[in-house]
């Protein structure tokens, strides 16, 4: 079973991507959506989170894991391969970073993402690391998931906010933007259109579906383990009328959610 989680639904864009390069895996899903966003929280919270969403999975029987917050992607990777060294993560930055630098022909390349992922810095430690020439310009874009959440994909408030976290970037010159945020793929028509057409979209979803497939295709012991399945199972930790209609929205199809509760599933079991 893969295990996916993100701080709310956002990360069923990813699901979306897997179940489009990998169908017919059984895929368990959770999306913390009692303490989402994450991208207004410390590292130190959104660690602790990403531990007690991994273990949830791990529980429910995933052997793989794949991150799909670009928020714990940025903070929370060490402490969560430490914790769980026998499991293979995935997560949405270093796949999103790679794709930009094959993009990119002037090495200036822009990022717009939540608070935490943008002031974490780790794409310009990777970018250093990889190509020290790379520019990166940054800029945190905090009010785009509660629009997407609120199903405002196209209205002209979204379009203008957009255009306005891009400004900045335009006027440096990026020739790639990576879309730092597993939300913003809801609204890649949006960001393409104020983007232009020479800036080249680095959509996280689609980089880190490749990455688990190319895993799968090279582990055929891996792959073995993972027992076939059709629909997958969402998990969230609140439900609200609306949550169903957003998780429908962000997969393209129409999904029933189960609701739990962490706290007390981790008290009962660790006690
Ligand atoms: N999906 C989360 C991410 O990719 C954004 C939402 C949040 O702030 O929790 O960072």
């Amino acid at each position: 079973m893969i295990g996916v989680f993100d701080s709310g639904l956002g990360g069923l864009t990813v699901v979306k991507e897997l179940l489009q390069v990998l169908p017919g895996y059984r895929i368990i899903y959770f999306g913390d959506t009692a303490r989402t966003p994450y991208g207004t929280k410390s590292p130190q919270t959104v660690t602790r989170y990403a531990l007690e969403d991994t273990r949830f999975l791990i529980e429910q029987g995933a052997r793989i894991i794949v991150v799909a917050c670009h928020t714990v992607s940025s903070t929370a990777m060490e402490v969560l391969r430490k914790t769980f060294p026998e499991v293979p993560f995935f997560e949405v930055v270093t796949p999103s970073m790679k794709k930009a630098l094959s993009l990119t022909k002037n090495k200036k390349i822009g990022l717009i993402g939540t608070r935490t992922t943008v002031e974490s810095g780790i794409y310009q430690r990777l970018f250093q690391e990889a190509d020290p020439e790379v520019k990166l310009y940054a800029n945190p874009s905090p009010l785009l998931v509660p629009l997407i959440e609120e199903g405002w994909l196209k209205k002209p408030e979204t379009r203008r906010i957009v255009k306005k976290y891009l400004i900045p970037l335009k006027m440096r010159g990026i020739d790639t933007l990576i879309l730092g945020c597993t939300h913003y793929p809801l609204i890649k028509k949006v960001i393409q259109e104020k983007a232009g057409k020479r800036i080249k979209l680095v959509d996280p979803s689609e980089e880190v579906a490749r990455s688990v497939k190319e895993l799968l295709e090279s582990s055929p012991e891996l792959k073995q383990g993972l027992e076939p399945n059709g629909e997958p199972e969402v998990y969230v930790s609140d439900i609200t009328p609306n949550f169903e209609k957003v998780a429908t929205m962000f997969l393209g199809r129409r999904l029933k959610l189960k609701k739990v509760d962490l706290e007390k599933t981790h008290c009962k079991q660790y006690e």
